[in-house]
C-alpha cells in the first residue's frame, strides 16, 4: 500500500460556484456524482455542484466541512463532515469515498482519520455515517452482516462493509431504498385514498407547496421536531431535532436557493384544529425525472386512522399533474418499519436497493 503521492486538503466552500476558490469544490462534487453514478449504475442520485453548494453553506442549524483527498490537482477521494448546532452536540455524521481507480491504497482511511480528528475537535464523541448497496444479493448468504435491529442485512463483502467494519463502525440498522415508476396507477391510488379517507372523517387534508401558510408554522415545526425521532431508530444514538418557525423558513429558503420545490400535505383534526400528520415530496427541475419522498409522519395520538396512507395517496395522485416529467418516486425507510413499507407496497413501490446506519462511538484518544 502506498499513499505517497495522495495529499489531503481542506475543501472550501466558495461563496458561489463563479469565484476563483470554487474549483475544488465543482471537481470534488463531479467525484461524488461520478462513485454515486457507478455505485447504482444510473445517474438518478445525481445533484448538480450548485444544489451541494447550497447544501453545504454553514447555517444556524448546521455546518459542513470537507476534505479532498488529491493525486496532484486531480481529486480521487473526499470526505464529508457534519455537525449539527442546535441539537445533537455529542454526534456528527461523516461519509467517504474514493474513485475507483485509487482504491485498497489508504486513501479512505486517511480521509475518515482526518475527519474523525476534526469530530473529535469539535467536541463530538459518536459518528454515525451510510452505505448504499444495489438489491440482488442473497440475505441468506452465509456471510452476509446482519443489522444490530434484527431486521435488513447486508452483503458481508461490499467494500463498504469491510472498510466499516474495520474501522470500528457498527451495522445499527438498514433502510430499504424503494422506487415507484411514474405516472403511478391512479384508479388504484384512488381507491387506496378513498378506503383511508373513510377511517379518517374526523381530519381534513391541508395542502401546500414550497411556503408553509403562516397560521401552521409553528404547528408543521412541532411534526419536524418529531420525524427526527419518532421514526424507528434502532439504537443510533440521535436525539430530537430543535424545530421552530425560524427552522422551516430557512429550511424553505434553501430549497428556493436550491432551485427545489416541495409539495407538502398536512392532516388537520377538526375538533382540535391540531396537525396530526404531514408528508413530503422534493423536486427539482435540474433533475425532472426523478422525485424524492421525504417524511411521512403520523403523531403517536393519532395513529390508527390510515392518515399515513391518505396522506401519501393523495400526494401520489397530485404529483403528475404538478410534476409531470417526474418518472420515478424514490424513497427510503427502515427495514424494520412494517407500518410505512406496507402502506408503500400497496402503493406500488418496490425495493430497489438497501441503505446501512453506522455508528461508532469514538474514544478518548483512538
Ligand atoms: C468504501 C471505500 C470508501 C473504501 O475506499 P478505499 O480507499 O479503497 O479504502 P482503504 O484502501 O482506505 O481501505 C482501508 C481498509 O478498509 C478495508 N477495505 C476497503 N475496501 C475493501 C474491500 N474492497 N474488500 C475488503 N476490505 C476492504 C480493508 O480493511 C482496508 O485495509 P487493507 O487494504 O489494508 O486491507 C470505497 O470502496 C468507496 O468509495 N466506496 C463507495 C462509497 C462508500 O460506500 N462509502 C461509504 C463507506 S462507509
Amino acid at each position: 500500500m502506498s499513499t505517497t503521492s495522495i495529499t489531503i486538503q481542506p475543501i472550501r466552500i466558495p461563496e458561489s460556484l463563479e469565484t476563483s476558490d470554487a474549483e475544488d469544490f465543482v471537481a470534488s462534487s463531479e467525484l461524488a456524482n461520478l462513485v454515486t453514478g457507478q455505485l447504482w449504475g444510473n445517474n438518478d442520485l445525481w445533484v448538480s455542484p450548485a444544489v451541494r453548494l447550497e447544501g453545504a453553506r454553514a447555517n444556524d442549524y448546521e455546518q459542513s466541512l470537507l476534505w479532498a483527498a488529491k493525486d496532484g490537482d486531480r481529486h480521487v477521494g473526499r470526505a464529508v463532515l457534519e455537525m449539527t448546532k442546535r441539537d445533537n452536540l455529542h454526534s456528527a455524521f461523516v461519509y467517504v469515498m474514493v474513485h475507483p481507480g485509487f482504491r485498497r491504497q489508504g486513501i479512505a482511511r486517511e480521509l475518515l482519520w482526518t475527519a474523525e480528528a476534526s469530530a473529535r475537535d469539535h467536541g463530538r464523541r459518536v459518528l454515525q455515517s451510510y452505505s448504499e448497496h444495489r438489491a440482488g444479493f442473497d440475505p441468506e448468504a452465509a456471510d452476509v452482516l446482519r443489522a444490530k435491529t434484527g431486521t435488513g442485512s447486508l452483503p458481508g463483502s461490499s467494500a463498504a462493509v469491510c472498510f466499516a467494519r474495520s474501522h470500528g463502525y457498527e451495522l445499527e440498522q438498514v433502510e430499504r431504498f424503494s422506487v415507484l415508476a411514474l405516472p403511478a396507477d391512479d384508479a388504484r391510488i384512488e381507491s387506496l385514498e378513498s378506503q383511508a379517507a373513510a377511517k379518517a372523517a374526523e381530519y381534513r387534508l391541508v395542502v401546500w407547496e414550497d411556503v408553509c401558510p403562516e397560521e401552521f408554522v409553528d404547528q408543521y415545526a412541532l411534526l419536524r421536531q418529531r420525524m427526527s425521532t419518532d421514526v424507528p431508530l434502532g439504537e443510533i444514538d440521535y436525539q430530537e431535532e430543535a424545530w421552530d418557525r425560524a427552522r422551516v423558513r430557512q429550511g424553505e429558503e434553501e430549497l428556493r436557493r436550491k432551485g427545489g420545490h416541495s409539495l407538502v400535505i398536512a392532516a388537520l383534526q377538526l375538533a382540535s384544529g391540531e396537525l396530526a400528520g404531514h408528508t413530503f415530496l422534493d423536486y427539482y427541475p435540474e433533475k425532472p425525472d426523478v422525485i424524492y419522498q421525504e417524511d411521512t409522519l403520523v403523531l403517536r395520538a393519532h395513529r390508527g386512522h390510515s392518515l399515513g396512507m391518505l396522506m401519501k395517496a393523495h400526494n401520489l395522485l397530485r404529483v403528475g399533474r404538478i410534476w409531470p416529467e417526474g418518472q420515478r418516486l424514490l424513497t427510503w425507510n427502515a427495514a424494520e418499519n412494517e407500518h410505512m413499507l406496507a402502506i408503500n407496497d400497496a402503493l406500488g413501490f418496490v425495493p430497489a436497493g438497501y441503505e446501512a446506519a453506522w455508528q461508532k462511538r469514538l474514544g478518548a484518544s483512538a
